[in-house]
């Protein structure tokens, strides 16, 4: 048994909510007047002794285990109660891992020490006036400069390299830091030279390391970015999203540019919700980033790479000249997978010919919100850009446009958006879609996930091992999160959620597991690792430890599995439904007033509907 588990088998939940609500015994169970919602009249809160949980059928009409009381009654975090309850118990908890702790310590120097040659930068730029004449004469208010902690490096090789070691500072550290380079031959000199120095923050505004525009416009590259480090991972990071988390949330939609000037550029036109990649092609760990703040998306590209070469080989971002050799391509095809994977709302929008948006806000500011609201679908866009300047009354050119779209169609994920852009592509080349139908799936293509057999149901004895099995799978694979969500989805349900699971401990460990899908430092399966208290941990780790083997077909066990999480939820229904009668019954026998009869039914009521809807959809699927 877990410590978690521990815990709440010697922890009475009628003696802890005892503490703080008057309860009276009725049958096995306690009622008494629900402490989260003011009522005086009806008894709507419940504590069922033997399931060890407690329940509002009143106003808050919400309900969970001795840890949900306490962490809703004190406004504690799961930790902090466990430490609570496992005290009272007598139950030792372990702490965080010496090696952690190591770990964190090292992260929290090196960006100590970025800090101050984000300082030292800065100064130099305030004592350069040619690079300060250039900024300024680009369009940048000091205030913009100074807020981005906009700097410049000198153009010696000694400058930064000799002022940390100067301040004490360790040779590995500033080569760790990716501010120093080693020379083969012994001797090392600055990374960055006569270069502007942008200053790289992660998504809590922690700096990671710099992007570095050359000065001379004769330096190549034109951009240098700090190595990969521990703090800086190119893929994982996006520019000025510490600064546009905030517009971003509010507008409900993230706008992707190419450059750090253009998000500096907007930024001071006061569109805020404006990030770039570093450099490289997006990632879909940066678009996932995104999705913490928004699952909409508008991706505003340059013209060329947009548009005349790119539709077919690739919407990317990326440039030949860029390393980017850890970036996963990503196309106009791509694009519509990670949609669907992502549940998210890609647009695209290409500029004007030749135009950067750094050069589109300096002409005409106003004019930008109208140029994102154009943005397109992705299977819009690349349409419009596959027949401009085609001629559509010819057979072989309907064909040629026909059989390029379908495919990226068919891995639209959300069946009537693909059936619209079906509609649309035949309404647009004049075809029958049935025509269209024909020409779709070539040989060899696999089938979707709905035309596949139903796979047998895993096997388990209890609900709580079932749960423990379906959490274990997903901390296992944690992308198997999103397909579930989808698979939910097509059944128009609800994505998962934390109440999917019974116990508050996995309800915890799967928000560990969101958590971690959303997020920039780290592998999923690190992440979720170094969030969760030791304990809940421990937990966590023997749940995927015990693991079963099982198939790893990932679009079996996506059905398997959410056929699971129906019955959980079917299950979790069904044992409301049964505290609902019990209260009803007890609403009765005391003579109570008739609304709150009413309010029970109606509740019973909604609940049914829901329980057949749990059930269509779980026969929907043999
Ligand atoms: P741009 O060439 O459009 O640069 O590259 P920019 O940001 O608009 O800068 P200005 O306006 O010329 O001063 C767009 C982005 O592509 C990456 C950088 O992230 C840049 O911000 N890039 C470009 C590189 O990484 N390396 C390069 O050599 C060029
Ligand atoms: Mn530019």
């Amino acid at each position: 048994m877990s410590v978690v588990e521990e815990v709440k088998d010697r922890t009475d939940i009628v003696e802890i909510v005892g503490q703080t609500v008057r309860l009276k015994k009725s049958g096995k169970n306690h009622t008494g007047f629900c402490p989260f919602h003011p009522n005086t009249r009806t008894p709507a809160f419940v504590v069922f002794s033997e399931t060890g949980t407690w329940r509002c059928f009143g106003a808050c009409n919400e309900g969970g285990d001795v840890y949900k009381f306490l962490m809703k009654k004190e406004g504690w975090d799961f930790p902090q109660t466990l430490r609570y309850l496992a005290d009272r118990a007598g139950v030792t908890l372990e702490t965080r891992s010496p090696a952690q702790e190591a770990q964190d310590e090292a992260k929290a120097g090196l960006r100590e020490l970025l800090e101050t040659a984000v300082t030292y930068f800065r100064n130099n730029l305030l004592h350069s006036p040619p690079v300060l004449e250039y900024l300024r004469k680009r369009g940048l208010q000091d205030s913009t400069l100074e807020s981005f902690g906009i700097g410049y490096a000198l153009a010696g090789w000694d400058s930064i390299t000799g002022y940390l070691l100067g301040k004490g500072h360790q040779p590995a550290d500033l080569i760790e830091a990716g501010l120093t380079i080693e020379r083969e031959t012994g001797g090392r000199h600055d990374r960055f030279r006569n270069r502007i120095m942008i200053p790289i923050r992660d998504s809590r505004g922690r700096i990671t390391g710099f992007g570095a525009r050359a000065f001379d416009p004769k330096d190549e590259p034109k951009f240098v970015n700090s190595p990969q480090t521990s703090l800086f991972d190119k893929g994982r990071l996006l520019y000025g999203l510490d600064k546009a988390g905030k517009a971003i949330r509010a507008a409900d939609q993230a706008t992707v540019v190419e450059g750090y000037l253009d998000v500096l550029a907007l930024h001071q036109a006061g569109y805020q919700n404006v990030v770039s990649p570093m450099g490289t092609a997006l990632t879909v760990e940066q678009l996932r980033i995104l999705k913490r703040y928004t699952r909409n998306f508008v991706l505003a590209l340059d013209a060329d790479t947009a548009g005349d070469r790119a539709t077919l080989r690739g919407l990317t971002i990326a440039r030949e000249a860029m390393d980017r050799e850890s970036d996963p391509v990503f196309d106009s095809r791509g694009l519509v997978r990670h949609e669907g994977r992502l549940d998210a709302d890609i647009r695209i929008v290409s500029l004007p010919q030749g135009k950067d948006p750094d050069e589109l806000i300096a002409e005409s500011p106003a004019s930008w919100p109208e140029l994102v609201g154009a943005a397109k679908p992705v299977v819009e866009y690349v349409m419009d850009r596959l027949m401009a300047g085609q001629d559509l009354e010819d057979a072989k050119a309907k064909a040629q446009v026909a059989r390029q779209v379908l495919p990226l169609i068919e891995d639209v994920a959300d069946p009537v958006e693909r059936e619209a852009y079906r509609q649309s592509l035949a309404r647009r080349l004049k075809l029958d879609e049935r025509v269209l139908l024909g020409l779709r799936s070539p040989p060899g293509r696999p089938r979707r996930s709905s035309e596949q057999t139903e796979p047998a149901p895993i096997l388990r004895t209890r609900w709580t091992a079932a749960e423990r099995f379906c959490l274990g799978l997903l901390l296992r694979d944690p992308e198997l999160t999103y397909w579930i969500d989808r698979k939910l989805h097509a059944l128009e349900l609800e994505g998962l959620s934390p109440l999917d699971f019974y116990s508050t401990d996995s309800q915890i460990i799967f928000q560990a597991l969101r958590s971690s899908l959303a997020q920039v430092d780290e592998e999923p399966s690190h992440f979720w690792r170094s969030i969760l208290d030791g304990s809940t941990l421990a937990q966590a780790m023997s749940i995927v430890d015990q693991l079963e083997p099982v198939d790893f077909d990932r679009p079996r066990v996506v059905e398997t599995v959410s056929a699971d999480f129906l019955r959980l939820r079917k299950r979790r229904v069904e044992s409301l439904l049964e505290q609902l009668s019990f209260q009803q019954q007890t609403v009765q026998d005391s003579g109570e007033p008739t609304d709150q009869l009413r309010y029970l039914t109606q509740e019973a009521q909604q609940l049914t509907s829901q329980k057949r809807r749990l059930e269509a959809a779980l026969a929907g699927r043999s």
